[in-house]
């Protein structure tokens, strides 16, 4: 027997989706992403990012489509290869075009939060070395940040400094190269990749509340839930362990007290010190669950291989494992830091849309508690419309909108629907359930 019930959001909740500049700007030639496109072999059927969204000409018809659905909050990025094209040379136009954007959403009441460094860097920087030797690529960093904050700052005062910096590490230097610079087993280069985006936000930190004091800066945070095979198996428990404490914890340790864990001393950082306290809030980008077994042969991966958890619902994603639940046990360890949070990133590529109600539903329902906590603040989709899904190329669809690279044409899904009818009640109930995913009401309602 289904019982009903209602969870409200607070009135101030920010409801968003999340897009990065170069998945949906179109003709970004100057940064190591579409170098990369270039070469045969890196991206699924030869998939290239070309016109993507055609933001760059026009990403306000997408603005007037957050308008439809109601979004009060829109997380976008910055792309540093447009803003600084050569190095020391800063391109006016550019800033004026994103000076136009930030405009055009809040003209539409939509809360801009800008992303400094989304995945891309200008080639010249990738030339340097991107972001493997800290005392090249922090003072370029901070330098960029001070630009952007000094011409934009009056359109915003929302900064996600850096994405994904465990992700950006881990897929460029040690698991499967699918990201340039396309290394693998080099936990050492991973490491240093890692402690020095750190340190990279740390420092553009500093300077973003320099020239504004009231800035709210912070930083988006994969986090995964990574679950033992067998879980009666030690081996496999600790393989899991040591890859939550790496992947998840590290990073946020280092942030809130200034220390570097073991695994990251291998990439031999230099100190730090400047970390501490540099968080104003947390972004969590959320997507789902890994299976871990113990693997010898693997210590560059801290002896956890991945596998699938048996019996996982999957999505379109070869490993992607359909559970929006995960989230309630990684947000405990947030909880302690008493910083406001926000959901960056959350979605899953579901090209006929069976799936996605269902999980949004369900990943409300499990943030819902935690808003009680006061502790979560918004939640920004992954993502508007399908764009291109950097190594998957345009086969991995995660928009609430389908997309059609060759026309540019845009056709809502059912789950764009359901987003607008949650936001309209700014809550979850029976009836929303009823219509749009009656098939998780015994999750949702247990
Ligand atoms: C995240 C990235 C984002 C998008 C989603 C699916 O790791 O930050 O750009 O590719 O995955």
């Amino acid at each position: 027997m289904m019982a009903d019930a209602t969870f409200y959001f607070p009135d101030d909740f920010k409801w968003g989706a999340a897009t990065a500049a170069h998945q949906v700007e179109g003709n970004n030639t100057n940064n190591q992403w579409w170098a990369w496109e270039q070469a045969p072999g890196h991206i699924r059927n030869g998939d290239k990012s070309g016109d993507a969204c055609g933001w760059w000409l026009d990403a306000e018809a997408d603005f007037d489509r957050m308008v439809d659905l109601g979004l009060n909050a829109h997380r976008l990025s910055i792309e540093w290869s447009r803003i600084e094209p050569r190095e020391g040379q800063f391109d006016t136009a550019a800033i004026d075009r994103y000076r136009a954007m930030l405009l055009g959403l809040r003209r539409r009441g939509i809360e801009p939060m800008v992303t400094l460094h989304h995945f891309t860097n200008p080639q010249w920087l990738e030339e340097r070395g991107g972001w493997e030797h800290a005392h090249v690529v922090v003072p370029l960093f901070v330098r960029y940040a001070a630009r952007v904050v000094k011409s934009m700052g009056d359109l915003c005062d929302l900064w996600c400094t850096i994405n994904e910096p465990n992700v950006y590490a881990t897929l460029g230097y040690l698991v499967d190269g699918r990201m340039p610079p396309g290394m693998t087993n080099r936990l050492d280069k991973a490491m240093a990749v890692m402690c020095n985006m750190l340190l990279g936000h740390a420092a553009a930190y500093q300077v973003l509340h320099e020239h504004q004091a009231l800035a709210r800066v912070g930083f988006a945070h994969h986090m995964r839930l990574f679950q033992p095979l067998n879980p009666a198996s030690m081996l496999d428990r600790t393989a899991a362990r040591l890859l939550d404490g790496a992947f998840n914890r590290d990073s946020l340790t280092a942030l809130l007290k200034g220390r570097w864990s073991l695994a990251m001393l291998r990439g031999r950082p230099p100190s730090p010190r400047p970390l501490r306290g540099t968080l104003d809030w947390i972004g969590v980008n959320y997507y789902g669950r890994q299976g871990v077994a113990f693997d010898s042969a693997s210590p560059g991966t801290l002896w956890g291989r991945q596998v699938t958890i048996p019996g996982a619902e999957m999505s379109d994603f070869d490993t992607g494992d359909v559970y929006p639940e995960g989230i309630t046990p990684l947000l405990k360890y947030l909880v302690l830091s008493r910083l406001p949070v926000y959901i960056t990133e959350n979605g899953l590529p579901d090209a006929d849309d069976h799936l996605r109600p269902g999980f949004i539903l369900r990943e409300l329902r499990a943030l819902w508690s935690a808003v009680q906590f006061q502790l979560i603040q918004g939640y920004y989709h992954w993502t508007l419309t399908d764009n291109f899904e950097w190594a998957d190329g345009w086969r991995l669809k995660f928009g609430l909108y389908q997309f059609d690279p060759l026309t540019g044409e845009r056709t809502p899904r059912r789950s764009a629907m359901l987003y607008r009818d949650i936001i309209r009640k700014n809550a979850i109930n029976g009836d929303i359930v009823r219509e749009y995913a009656p098939d998780v009401v015994e999750k949702l309602f247990p």
